[in-house]
C-alpha cells in the first residue's frame, strides 16, 4: 500500500515536471540563498520613485494586475513592441494608460548589481507592487517568488482578459473567475482604486449618463471632463476623490456615497450581491486589508512560469 502510494506520487511528480507547469510552487524563500539582497535592492528604488511622484506607486500596482491577468504573472506586459514583436502595451486597456516601467527597469538594474542573472522581472514587479502599497500606507505581506519571465506576450489576451470600465457586476465577476479569483477577491482587489488616477475617456459615460452618481460629485468631475468624446480624453481625475495617494478604505466609503469614478467601481455597490461586502470594508479597514492581501497573493499565483520554463530576462523590456 505504502509502496503503491510512493509509486503514484513518483508518477504524478514526473508527469507534472514533464508538463513543466502547475507543479512547482512559488515560495517566499525562493531567493534566500541565491539573492538575499533582493528586497533591500528593490525597496529604495520604489521609495525614491514615489518620493518624486506619488502616483507612480499606483501605476506599479496596476502593472502587476495587468501582467497577471494575461498569461499569468510572467512580465509579459513589460515587453516593448518591436518591428517583429507585438507586445501588450498597445492593447486597449494599456495604450496611453500603463506607466511606471522606468521604475521596474531601475529596480531590475539595482537587483542585477547585487545578483546578476538570478531574479526574474516578474518577481521584481510583484515585489515592487507590494512595496508601493506599503509605502502609500497599505498593508504588507510576504511576496511569493520563483516566477520566470515569458518569451511571449498576448495582445489579444490583454484586450480580452482585463475588464473594461464599462463592465457590469456579472462581467467583472466572470473575468475574475476566469483567473481563479472569487467575487470577494474582485471586490477587495478593486480597493486598489483608493490610489491613482483615471482618464476622462474612461469615466465620461458614467458621470454624464449613469443615474447612480451623486449629483455634486458628477458636476465636479464633469468640469474636468468635457462631454464630447475626443475632447479632453486624457484629462485626469483621482479614483479616490479625497486621498488618491494614500492606501486606505476610502474607496468603499466613496462607493456607498455614489462617488465611484468608474462605472465598474459603482457596480460593486449598486443594489447587488457585493453591497454587503463593500459595507463591511467601510466598517472595517482591517477586514479590507486582510482580504486585499489574500487577493494579491492569489493574483500573484496565476499560472507562473517555474522551473526551467521561460527565462530570467536581462532587460525587462526584451527577451534575451
Ligand atoms: C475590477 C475591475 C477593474 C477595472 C474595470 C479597472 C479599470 C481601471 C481603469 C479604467 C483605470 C484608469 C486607467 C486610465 O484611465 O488610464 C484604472 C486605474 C487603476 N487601477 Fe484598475 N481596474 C480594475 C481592477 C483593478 C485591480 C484589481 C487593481 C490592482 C489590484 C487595479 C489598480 C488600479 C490602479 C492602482 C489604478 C491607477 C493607476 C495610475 O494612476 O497610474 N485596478 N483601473
Ligand atoms: C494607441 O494609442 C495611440 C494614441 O492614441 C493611437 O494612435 C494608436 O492607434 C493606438 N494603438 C492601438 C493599437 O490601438
Ligand atoms: C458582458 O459580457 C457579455 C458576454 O460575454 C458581452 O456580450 C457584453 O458585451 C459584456 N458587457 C460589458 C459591458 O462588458
Ligand atoms: C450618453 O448616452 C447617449 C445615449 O446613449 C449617448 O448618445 C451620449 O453620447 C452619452 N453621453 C456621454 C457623455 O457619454
Amino acid at each position: 500500500m505504502a509502496a503503491q502510494s510512493i509509486a503514484l506520487w513518483l508518477l504524478t511528480t514526473t508527469m507534472a515536471l514533464q508538463a513543466g507547469t502547475s507543479w512547482a510552487q512559488l515560495s517566499t524563500g525562493f531567493y534566500s540563498s541565491s539573492c538575499p539582497g533582493l528586497y533591500s535592492a528593490v525597496k529604495p528604488v520604489v521609495q525614491s520613485a514615489i518620493d518624486s511622484e506619488k502616483r507612480v506607486g499606483a501605476s506599479i500596482v496596476r502593472l502587476f494586475f495587468h501582467d497577471c491577468f494575461v498569461q499569468g504573472c510572467d512580465a509579459s506586459l513589460l515587453l516593448d513592441d518591436t518591428a517583429t514583436f507585438q507586445g501588450e502595451k498597445m492593447a486597449t486597456p494599456n495604450n496611453g494608460s500603463v506607466r511606471g516601467f522606468e521604475v521596474i527597469d531601475a529596480a531590475k538594474s539595482a537587483v542585477e548589481n547585487v545578483c546578476p542573472g538570478v531574479v526574474s522581472c516578474a518577481d521584481i514587479l510583484a515585489i515592487a507592487a507590494r512595496d508601493s502599497v506599503v509605502i502609500l500606507g497599505g498593508p504588507s505581506w510576504d511576496v511569493k517568488v520563483g516566477r520566470r519571465d515569458s518569451t511571449t506576450a498576448s495582445f489579444s489576451g490583454a484586450n480580452n482578459n482585463i475588464p473594461p470600465p464599462t463592465s457590469g457586476l456579472a462581467n467583472l465577476t466572470s473575468l475574475f473567475a476566469a483567473q481563479g479569483l472569487s467575487q470577494k477577491d474582485m471586490v477587495a482587489l478593486s480597493g486598489a482604486h483608493t490610489i491613482g488616477q483615471a482618464r476622462c475617456t474612461n469615466f465620461r459615460d458614467h458621470i454624464y449618463n449613469d443615474t447612480n452618481v451623486d449629483g455634486a460629485f458628477a458636476r465636479t468631475r464633469q468640469s474636468g471632463c468635457p462631454s464630447t468624446s475626443g475632447t479632453g480624453d486624457n484629462n485626469l481625475a483621482p479614483l479616490d476623490l479625497q486621498t488618491p495617494t494614500v492606501f486606505e478604505n476610502d474607496y468603499y466609503k466613496n462607493l456607498v456615497s455614489n462617488m465611484g469614478l468608474l462605472h465598474s467601481d459603482q457596480e460593486l455597490f449598486n443594489g447587488g450581491a457585493t453591497d454587503a461586502l463593500v459595507q463591511s470594508y467601510v466598517s472595517s479597514q482591517s477586514a479590507f486589508f486582510a482580504d486585499f492581501v489574500t487577493g494579491m497573493i492569489k493574483m500573484g499565483d496565476i499560472t507562473p512560469l517555474t522551473g526551467s520554463a521561460g527565462e530570467i530576462r536581462k532587460n525587462c523590456r526584451r527577451i534575451n
